[in-house]
């Protein structure tokens, strides 16, 4: 495909949209309420601040940067502006991450189709936090019915991927957003007004710094990153379909700040719940999935609030899975000239396989361990705390250090149009700021 052909994202709203459909998933108000819940609250939630700031959005920009310059997937962005380099292994580290993410990722975004249907059926009502705690392990660990909906879902997204960027990725993204933000408000209203809900604020906006170790703060880093959806090569997927016209900066800060704040109402709505019954803030992955229905199961028209919220969650989850599967797409179809929908087929399939074995390490394959980690846990870890940094340190060098200066400017101001004032700063951060910064990290982490 030449420059002039390649599909674009039909309009301004279109891109934001999709590059926030992207970010805003499972991320945002399953994994970032848990990860702070274990990772001590406040303190986390600062450094995380911290990490969206100086790595997050320098970073979103250059991967807009490279997909928009290169005009071609995750890998063959690099070939082009790098020709006869290595540098396009920074993609193929990045297809390799989608298919680990997304292993994890069906099986999560299948619990939420399942509790979509409890949710209609009622099945929150009067049932104490211990009860939904008990239903969530039973279900979880099941054989067979996560399987189900892991499968429902991955079919989904096949579906939807196929139709294309512009019919099945942005229209869907369009509406939805707004609607998900508009009831996590509201939920929060309610959360903060239970008995007890004071203490749960506390936990999430006054730091106990006494709590921060290497640990936290990598967790923080890959939390940064997997909310954000970088260092694995979507945002330069992406960025190859955002047309030339669209100023790359704006869309960086508005999809951040939509990304962040969802994150943190989400965890408005939890964290105050959390306190007021009794629930563990460190209890992990099953957080959301305990919490949220035990506040349904309390208030008034809980019924309807917990099917369109459970509803909400899987769209979210849908157009975060869409950009995933997206990644591997874009790459097999221009890297070795297959079909669309055979990529996605092939793709898929893969998907399937990891997504099960994820699932059934949290049941029957349970004592299966690498690393001294369960396979659902190995592939966050590996992608999240590993390849996404690692990506991410890539992209800022390849930014930072090789392309051209000028070309960046050029680039970013539609050549003069626009006002680029930051670039200094941001050649800061790419160039020695977020290399530094993720380096000193990982040594920590070694070495601790
Ligand atoms: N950012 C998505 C979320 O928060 C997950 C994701 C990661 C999507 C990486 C694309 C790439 O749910």
């Amino acid at each position: 495909m030449n420059n002039n052909d390649r599909v674009n994202f039909g309009s301004r709203l279109g891109v934001v949209a999709a590059a926030a459909g992207s970010a805003v998933g499972l991320g945002n108000i399953w994994r970032f309420p848990y990860e702070l819940g274990q990772n001590g609250g406040a303190a986390f939630l600062l450094i995380y601040l911290g990490f969206v700031l100086l790595l997050g959005m320098p970073i979103m920009l250059s991967e807009f940067l490279i997909g928009r310059m290169g005009q071609a997937n995750s890998a063959g962005s690099f070939k082009q502006i790098a020709p006869n380099s290595k540098w396009s292994l920074i993609g193929v580290m990045g297809v390799i991450a989608s298919f680990l993410i997304l292993g994890f990722y069906a099986v999560v975004s299948g619990w939420t189709l399942e509790y979509v249907v409890q949710a209609i059926g009622d099945q929150f009502r009067n049932r104490d936090t211990a009860t939904l705690a008990q239903v969530f392990t039973n279900f979880s660990s099941n054989s067979y019915r996560p399987l189900l909906w892991m499968f429902l879902f991955a079919v989904g997204t096949y579906f939807i991927v196929l139709a294309g960027i512009k019919d099945g990725i942005e229209k869907s993204s369009k509406f939805l957003m707004p609607m998900l933000l508009i009831l996590i408000i509201a939920l929060g209203a309610r959360s903060i007004t239970l008995p007890n809900g004071y203490e749960g604020l506390q936990f999430l906006f006054r730091p106990d710094f006494s709590r921060i170790n290497s640990e936290v703060v990598l967790g923080a880093m890959g939390q940064a990153f997997f909310s954000m959806s970088l260092g694995m090569g979507c945002m330069i997927t992406y960025g190859s379909y955002i047309n030339k016209k669209n100023q790359l900066s704006h869309t960086v800060i508005e999809v951040s700040i939509i990304d962040t704040i969802i994150a943190i109402l989400a965890s408005i709505a939890i964290f105050p719940a959390v306190f007021s019954l009794g629930i563990n803030p460190a209890q992990g992955p099953e957080l959301v999935f305990i919490t949220l229905p035990s506040v349904f199961a309390n208030i008034p028209g809980g019924y309807i609030w917990s099917i369109v919220f459970f509803v909400l969650l899987a769209v979210a989850a849908l157009t975060s899975a869409i950009s995933l599967l997206e990644v591997i797409v874009a790459y097999f179809v221009e890297e070795f000239k297959i079909k669309r929908q055979k990529a996605a087929l092939i793709a898929t399939i893969i998907i399937i396989v990891l997504g099960t074995l994820a699932s059934l390490s949290l049941g029957p394959l349970k004592d299966v361990q690498v690393f001294g980690h369960g396979l659902f846990s190995l592939f966050d870890t590996i992608s999240s705390r590993i390849l996404m940094p690692l990506g991410g340190l890539a992209i800022a060098i390849f930014t930072g250090w090789i392309i051209d200066t000028d070309k960046i400017k050029a680039e970013l101001s539609n050549n003069g149009k626009f006002n680029i004032k930051y670039v200094p700063v941001f050649l800061f951060l790419t160039r020695y700021l977020a290399p530094i910064l993720i380096s000193i990290i990982f040594i920590h982490q070694l070495l601790s």
